[in-house]
């Protein structure tokens, strides 16, 4: 099964995508983990791992005692060391164990994935009674261009974004599902359901920024199909690296549940 157009790592560019993800959202990760408590001898799950920064680091937070397991599609970023295990596998469909994990940990996977409440069911399902989900998600619906150097450029903003959704949602990913994970772990029966949401400012070199420039080379082809030009995209380029230019992110929900 292949991935996503937004997630292959098979791409040229996913490597400067997953270091993108990584400074933007490794530090909010982190801390909302170690506040769940993560620590010596739990048994964690990364799933969708990317290029395995938060992985790594649950495998040094775990100690002698502790084991985590970093699943994805296409593992190649990935390198196993001691106390981390690294696997090829679908989160949709291959076995997962029961009842087995102290920490189940995902992040920007299941907006990729059509069938998000089957897979939030079965990362419930590998988590041992009192276990803690961890999903970390965007909502893509706010991110406003703040300061640009004219109002054509504040529009070509708006247009990249919107074409940006179209791509996202003709794969069947929702850009919006950040905001409503609460509530799907609510209804999937977790309990101290805790959403915090962030936001922040991005310059040109924010990692966040840094990834839309990348979104434009990477989704180049989709992009032009929804309707950009290649001038929009070599503006849009230029837009993203002016010093000058400020956006609004969009919004990061860090969302813990517990399994009763
Ligand atoms: C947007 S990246 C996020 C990577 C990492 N979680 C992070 O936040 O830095 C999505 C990751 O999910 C993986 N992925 C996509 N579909 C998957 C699936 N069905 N099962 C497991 N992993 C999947 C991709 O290969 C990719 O590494």
């Amino acid at each position: 099964m292949s991935a996503p157009v937004f997630s292959d790592n098979r791409s040229e560019h996913a490597l400067d995508q997953h270091r993108c993800l990584s400074e933007a959202y490794d530090p909010i990760t982190r801390s909302r983990l170690a506040a769940a408590g993560v620590g010596s001898g739990w048994r964690c799950l990364e799933v969708g791992a990317g290029n395995g920064s938060i992985a790594a680091w649950l495998a040094e937070r775990v100690g002698p005692d502790g084991w985590v397991l970093a699943t994805d599609l296409e593992p190649r970023h990935l390198t196993c060391r001691p106390r981390l295990s690294v696997l090829r596998h679908d989160i949709r469909y291959d076995p997962l164990p029961s009842n087995a994990f102290d920490l189940v940990h995902a992040r920007q996977v299941l907006p990729l994935l059509p069938d998000r409440l089957s897979v939030l069911h079965r990362l419930i399902g590998a988590l041992r009674p009192g276990g803690v989900l961890q999903l970390d998600d965007l909502d893509l619906g706010y991110g406003p261009a703040l300061l640009t150097p004219d109002q054509r450029s504040a529009e070509l903003y708006a247009r990249f974004l919107a074409a940006k959704a179209e791509v996202m949602s003709a794969t069947g990913a929702d850009g919006s599902w950040g905001s409503r994970v609460a509530t799907a772990m609510r209804e999937a029966g977790l309990v101290e359901v805790d959403p915090v949401p962030h936001l922040s400012q991005w310059r040109p070199d924010s990692p966040g920024l840094r990834l839309q420039l990348n979104h434009t080379y990477r989704l180049r082809e989709p992009l032009l199909a929804a309707g950009l030009t290649e001038d929009d995209l070599t503006d849009l380029r230029a837009l993203l690296t002016d010093p000058g230019f400020r956006a609004a992110s969009c919004v990061f929900y860090s969302v813990q549940g517990r399994r009763p």
